[in-house]
């Protein structure tokens, strides 16, 4: 093992004001995006939406890195050149979904992640197409009788056996356990599932003797159900995110990187921004690692249409640069109103 590359790409994913972009959705959640627009998913409807994303003319002012479905590692961009090279090409990590997807328990809503088996000949094969990191997601579902011990113990001893194993091949895990924003839960219970599985999670990496140092993780935030009544306000879920987090995560973890998990691209940035702005020391960076929040503009804007191609890469580059200014603590509301200066620069 080479502390040394860990290291590099450590220093390459943790650089203030920018984040990193998920644009690894699997076919299935692929074809569930593009069905949004009423474009039917083939595998060049979805090279040609990820390549207007990914050759966004200056993404990487906000973006340090990107996590690929593996079948875009393979597809090039309309010059010609591997998504993965071209990334490199402009100064954004590649990295790689490796989970391979999600499985119930016998008789129950719960799920573990499938994909440890063959896991370390798999990131070798991607470690040659570039990818310098890796995803694994675990995913906990808040209900009368969930999650339970038993699944909060199995997920995160799998997410640190994924997190070790690519250790060992010198890829950067991003281990992220996600509390499902589904249900009518309170915040107060989001923050008590959330304390407990970062606990668990926390717990397995060091029995594993995972280089936290080397780790970044992907949470969820604290925030209410999705259909709960009197959902908590920007400050709040600011407030019992950074609680949760300083309560369980380690100082020595050097990033944070949230999902979005169904909040509206302006949610996902207000919560983050007000995390900078708690005037709160913060041990890690804290950013953003968003699918959603960073790309629904742009799938709205592109309607699958050529034309469309300019204003759905604006589209992306502005919700980029309002992430990015979050991840500072400089985002203002008003800012979404206004023409940002994301002019194609390349
Ligand atoms: P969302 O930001 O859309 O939740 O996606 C993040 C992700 O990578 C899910 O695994």
């Amino acid at each position: 093992m080479s502390t040394q590359e860990l290291k590099a790409t450590i220093k390459e994913m943790v650089v203030v004001g920018k984040g990193i972009l998920a644009a690894d959705e699997s076919v299935r959640t692929a074809a569930k995006r593009l069905a949004s627009i009423n474009v039917e998913s083939t595998e060049e409807t979805r090279k040609r939406y990820r390549n207007l994303i990914l050759t966004a003319p200056g993404n990487e002012k906000y973006i340090c890195g990107v996590i690929l479905f593996e079948e875009t590692l393979n597809q090039k961009t309309d010059s010609g050149i591997l998504f993965p090279k071209h990334l490199a090409e402009v100064g954004i990590v590649p990295g790689i979904k490796v989970d391979e997807g999600l499985a119930e328990f016998e008789g129950s809503i719960e799920q573990y992640t499938k994909g440890l088996d063959g896991l370390g000949n798999r990131l070798e094969k991607y470690k040659k197409l570039g990818c310098r990191f890796a995803k694994w997601r675990a995913v906990y579902h808040i209900a009368k009788d969930t999650p339970t011990s038993m699944a909060i113990k199995r997920n995160a001893q799998d997410l640190a056996k994924y997190a070790k194993i690519c250790q060992e091949h010198n890829v950067v895990p991003i281990v992220e356990p996600e509390v499902l924003i589904d249900g009518t839960h309170s915040i107060d219970t989001c923050y008590k599932v959330t304390e407990k599985v970062l606990k668990e999670v926390f717990a397995a990496l060091k029995k594993e003797n995972v280089m936290i140092n080397y780790t970044i993780l992907k949470p969820s935030m604290v925030i209410s159900g999705k259909e709960a009544s009197n959902r908590a306000n920007v400050d709040e879920v600011a407030k019992q995110t950074i609680k949760v987090l300083k309560a369980t995560v380690p100082s020595e973890l050097p990033s944070i990187n949230f999902l979005s998990g169904g909040q509206t691209p302006q949610e996902a940035t207000a919560h983050l921004n007000r995390m900078h702005t708690l005037n709160e020391k913060l041990p890690w960076y804290v950013s953003f690692s968003y699918a959603r929040a960073l790309q629904d503009p742009a799938l709205k804007a592109w309607q699958g249409k050529d034309e469309n191609i300019q204003a759905a890469q604006q589209a992306f580059l502005k919700r980029a640069k309002l992430n990015s200014l979050a991840a500072m603590g400089k985002y203002k509301a008003d800012m979404e109103e206004m023409d940002l200066d994301v002019v194609m620069v390349r």
